[in-house]
């Protein structure tokens, strides 16, 4: 519970912004970050203890009276809780943990019947940027160029052709335009708002002559149907696969897409190969995503493969024979969190 109602808490420093005011403005008693933030002193101070009781952040003299007391937010916390920017990010959780729990009487309901919540909408809390930072800084200059064939031909001419699907807000097909110059990047996506995020981002990034965003099915018949088979030297499918209700269809429709050599890549969660109980915490983490929000979204589909956040390499060769892929490799990336798969045509 401590636990949780801190995740809350970190809710709150996020949506206020009172994690940047503190960073920005550096350390501040109750009045100070109330009036940097436009809050009111009174609950701010409440927080404030909160954080520091938890040692989120550090008092400069606890013995000080409550409205004298100054706060900061130690240097190794802003990069977890206040730079975006930062691989360490971790404060976007906080807004995860709301959104799924906004939900869960609609899971509950949807356990019951075997259908699926109703689609869970952006507002009030908006879509968290989890695999913004990640992948800016990590995708195309550190994941992609340890596989050496592909780092290759993303560098040479003609200019590579890169598919992106399940590509979100187009975190992942912005960070491989800028990483290599030559290339044009298609992000596809199912959702119709993150295609539209995706296209700001990428106007705000420079990159819209080299990366577009278009709102497709990539399992259904907008992915064979649009001009796009047999185009690309690359098709990426990250942390995407499992989402997707017919992950075999995605692939098989990936595999069109291809020009001849071309590869499809996909990246999803790094989770045993087999069930084990007790597990990882990592594990346990991928299973409580699975439960409360990556299996019901998928269960609305009649057709679903009802995947689920764990995904395991044996799972991802059946769709990939099943796709028509001859077989599937584990590729030698260290991608914290995912695992890098190619599928061999
Ligand atoms: C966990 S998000 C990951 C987004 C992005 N790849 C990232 O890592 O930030 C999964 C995405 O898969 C998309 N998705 C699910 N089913 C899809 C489908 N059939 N076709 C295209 N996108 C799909 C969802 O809309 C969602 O944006």
């Amino acid at each position: 519970m401590t636990g949780a109602l801190e995740l809350l808490t970190v809710y709150l420093g996020e949506r206020l912004g009172l994690y940047q005011a503190l960073q920005a403005g550096g350390p501040a008693t109750s009045a100070e970050l109330a009036a940097r933030t436009g809050t009111t002193e009174r609950y701010i101070r409440e927080w404030l203890e909160h954080h520091a009781a938890g040692g989120l952040l550090e008092v400069d003299d606890p013995a000080a009276g409550p409205l004298a007391r100054r706060y900061r937010l130690p240097p190794g916390h802003a990069s977890v809780l206040a730079d975006t920017g930062d691989v360490r990010y971790q404060a976007f959780n906080g807004i995860e943990i709301v959104r799924a729990a906004r939900w869960m009487p609609q899971v509950a309901e949807a356990m019951r019947s075997g259908g699926a919540p109703p689609p869970l909408p952006w507002a009030p809390e908006g879509r968290p940027e989890f695999n913004r930072a990640v992948f800016l800084n990590l995708l195309a200059r550190q994941w992609l160029p340890a596989i050496a064939d592909v780092d290759r031909r993303l560098r040479s001419e003609p200019p590579a052709r890169v598919a992106d699907l399940a590509c979100g807000t187009g975190w992942s097909s912005i960070a491989m335009a800028q990483a290599y110059p030559l290339i044009s990047v298609d992000g596809f996506d199912l959702d119709a708002d993150a295609i539209a995020a995706a296209r700001r981002n990428a106007e705000e990034a420079g990159l819209a002559d080299r990366v577009t965003f278009t709102a497709a099915d990539a399992s259904g018949p907008d992915a064979s149907g649009s001009g796009m088979p047999g185009q690309y030297d690359l098709v990426t499918i990250i942390e995407g696969l499992h989402d997707m209700s017919r992950p075999a269809d995605a692939l098989r429709a990936a595999r069109a897409m291809l020009a001849e050599p071309g590869c499809v890549i996909v990246a999803d969660e790094l989770v045993e190969d087999e069930f084990t109980a007790p597990a990882s915490i990592e594990e346990q983490f991928h299973y409580g995503w699975s439960v409360v929000a990556c299996l019901p979204a998928v269960m609305g589909d009649p057709d679903t493969a009802a995947t689920g956040a764990v995904l395991r390499p044996a799972t991802l060769r059946r769709y990939a024979l099943e796709a028509g892929f001859q077989g599937l490799e584990i590729l030698p990336v260290d991608a914290g969190m995912l695992r890098f798969y190619r599928l061999t045509r």
